[in-house]
């Protein structure tokens, strides 16, 4: 089939309302928007005002109504406690109806704050639409941040109810939640009325008297008594969720989702991008607590009609690197999206592919990688072991699904190696050089988005519009600066390069350097210290840590590495993958004071470096590579 992406991609540039207008109606409204888009609204417009709608019913409900209350609608697959269990949308709807009707009695109403702790359970994605059913927005919380970092959220987002669970299960280990749970509750000044928490069997937990309530006992009981509630008309423009990434600080932003265009954009990318039918089966490998989860997990398919598959394994070790094709197998699935990294997994433990031939694929279609740059390497062995496309899309929690990509759904234009495709319609991308010029073609720069963002595009962080201009607005006027550097070619193509601020992205996790640098110099020995990405043939990236300590200090070098390692696990979370941390005499600055951190980056990884021009003292390079060459660490 010969590609639709230039004539779609042109029909969105020369008439974005009509483009988006046509898109909304994939969606069921209670009542239609007074205006598709508004640009006099918001910062930079807004879509769909006027519109009622409820995200909820769209996910479950309309499909019942319209007679699918027997298909399949979520999968729930866990190797880890060697489970399968099945959902249809009836089944899930019930479920979610006596869920929502259980928080509406703990006091939840529209507009309210429910933080959703949770591993990779149905129980996380219908806690998500329970609270898409009140009207309540949610907030996830990744299961691998450790407490302090949900505190910070819980004092951002002040929840009226926390739902959680007694435990995660990570291989060869449990990580109970409920000590996190109730220390974040501790450090945070807001508290919630509640906390509904799920006991799983491996590793049940004491519910605290007076605050926690039994998941299971509460939702059976209202199930039992066929209790539920209705789907709220919610308007286009309230948000759906708040969900927190990482910033340059150790606060981290929350972006905030709007109900009515995330379901449009979503609904649209499921058939024109991903290529999927409704009643097909469709798996992000991911995490509900990232947003390809929220997007790919649970929202997406399910507007779409099609059916989700939630993963609580990894690609490997659980049991071996065939696991990803037994679920394709064992679901149907036609789809598969995952980051690059659980690829560079499989590959190294199963390097010719030998366990996909035990395997059915006869279902499967396409693979989508996101999350981080897809190495060519990496495509090139899933192509030819898949004999499939493999296609790689970029995006970015701010937006909710991809700005640029190849869309299969309207035939897949050739792939280049390295290039997550050319941009969707709905983004206008740009290159700019740091004066807000344009590059020519090929030409190295920030990469922007004219503005308005289409539907999904967050209009606001929570509790936070300062920052939302100062981040993201005020740099290049006109543009979304997306604090990712690349190229587009002549061919339109785009390329990702880099971040051009401090965040590092480990195994497709977004993180903040910045965060990890003000836990270690919280350490009482250390006067300051960097953190920076190193590259990684696995994760992609991996922090590495550089610290100058106090005078006078004189520690054991691996002991205090020991407690900074810790030190970060603890406020941060596992998920940091901070291992490393190397002393230093000094660290390198520019005249002005500011760390030389891509400099003592590039050393790291013995890429070519220039002496920056404004380094105070070069002899400080010097330093640095001797001390990572002390430890082998080069290369
Ligand atoms: N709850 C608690 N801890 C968690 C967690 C969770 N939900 N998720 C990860 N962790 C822990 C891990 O157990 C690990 O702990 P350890 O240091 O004690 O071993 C640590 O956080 C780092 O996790 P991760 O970076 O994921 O490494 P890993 O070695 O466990 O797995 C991969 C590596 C590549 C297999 C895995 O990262 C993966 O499958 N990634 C691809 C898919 C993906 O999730 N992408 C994200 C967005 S698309
Ligand atoms: P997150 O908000 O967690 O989805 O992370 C977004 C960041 O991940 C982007 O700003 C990029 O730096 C990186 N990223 C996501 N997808 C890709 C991709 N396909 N290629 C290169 N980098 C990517």
């Amino acid at each position: 089939m010969s590609s639709r992406y230039a004539e779609t991609y042109a029909a969105w540039r020369d008439d974005p309302v009509a483009f988006w207008g046509k898109a909304a109606e994939g969606i069921d409204w209670f009542e239609p928007a007074t205006s598709v888009f508004n640009p006099h609204l918001g910062v930079y417009g807004r879509w769909f005002e006027g519109a009622m709608c409820n995200t909820c019913y769209n996910c479950l409900d309309r499909h019942v109504e319209a007679g699918h209350g027997d298909r399949l609608a979520l999968v729930h697959d866990s190797p880890v406690t060697d489970s399968v269990s099945r959902f249809t949308f009836s089944e899930m709807t019930d479920r979610v109806s006596a869920l929502a009707h259980v928080l509406r009695g703990i006091g939840v109403t529209k507009g309210d704050r429910v933080i959703i702790y949770m591993p990779m359970v149905p129980e996380a994605a219908f806690a998500m639409l329970a609270c898409a059913r009140l009207g309540a927005i949610h907030s996830v919380v990744f299961g691998g941040f450790a407490a302090s970092e949900l505190a910070t959220r819980i004092d951002d987002a002040a929840p009226k109810v926390i739902v959680s669970a007694s435990c995660g299960i990570e291989p060869g280990r449990v990580v109970a939640y409920k000590p996190l749970l109730d220390e974040a509750i501790d450090i945070a000044t807001a508290k919630p009325d509640a906390c509904l928490i799920l006991q799983r069997q491996v590793h049940p937990c004491e519910l605290t008297q007076g605050r926690d309530l039994d998941y299971a006992e509460q939702v059976d009981t209202a199930l039992n008594a066929g209790q539920g509630t209705e789907c709220i008309p919610v308007a286009a423009t309230d948000p759906v969720y708040i969900l927190y990434t990482s910033g340059t600080t150790g606060q981290p932003k929350g972006v905030v989702r709007d109900t009515g265009g995330h379901m449009v954009a979503l609904k649209w990318t499921m058939e024109h991008h991903y290529g999927l039918t409704p009643g097909e089966v469709f798996w992000a490998a991911s995490d509900v607590g990232w947003v390809v989860g929220h997007s790919y997990i649970c929202y997406g398919p399910l507007l779409h009609g099609c059916a989700t598959v939630m993963y609580e394994g990894k690609p490997v070790g659980t049991p071996d690197a065939g696991a990803f094709w037994r679920v394709i197998q064992d679901h149907k699935v036609a789809a598969l999206f995952t980051a690059p990294t659980a690829f560079r997994a499989i590959k190294k433990e199963d390097p010719t592919g030998a366990l996909i031939a035990d395997y059915d694929l006869g279902h499967f279609r396409t693979l989508f990688l996101a999350g981080e740059r897809s190495d060519p390497a990496t495509i090139e062995w899933a192509q030819e072991k898949l004999d499939r496309p493999v296609i790689d899309h970029w995006w970015q929690t701010e937006t909710g699904w991809a700005m640029s990509g190849n869309p299969v759904g309207l035939g897949a234009f050739p792939i280049k190696l390295g290039s997550p495709g050319k941009p969707m319609p709905g983004y206008d991308i740009r290159v700019l050089d740091d004066e807000g010029n344009p590059v020519p073609p090929g030409t190295l720069g920030n990469i922007v988005c004219k503005l308005p963002l289409p539907p999904s595009g967050f209009p606001t962080l929570w509790n936070a519009p300062e920052r939302f201009l100062s981040s993201y607005m005020d740099e290049f006027p006109g543009f979304y600066a997306t604090s990712d550097a690349g190229i587009i070619d002549e061919d339109g193509y785009v390329f990702i390069m880099a971040r051009t601020d401090d965040i590092i992205n480990v195994a497709g996790h977004r993180l903040s350097t910045g965060a990890m640098e003000e836990v270690i110099a919280s350490h009482p020995d250390i006067a300051e210290c960097a953190v920076v990405g190193k590259a990684d043939a696995l994760k992609g990236q991996m922090p590495l840590g550089f610290y100058v300590t106090n005078d006078g200090v004189n520690r054991d070098v691996a002991e205090l590495e020991q407690e900074l390692v810790k030190l970060v696990r603890a406020r941060i979370g596992a998920v940091a993958a901070f291992k490393t941390a190397v002393p230093v005499i000094r660290l390198p600055k520019t005249r002005s004071g500011k760390v030389l951190r891509g400099t003592m980056q590039k050393i790291a990884d013995a890429a070519d470096y220039k002496q920056p021009a404004a380094i105070d003292d070069p002899a400080i390079l010097t330093e640095i590579t001797d001390a990572l060459n002390a430890r082998n660490l080069i290369g």
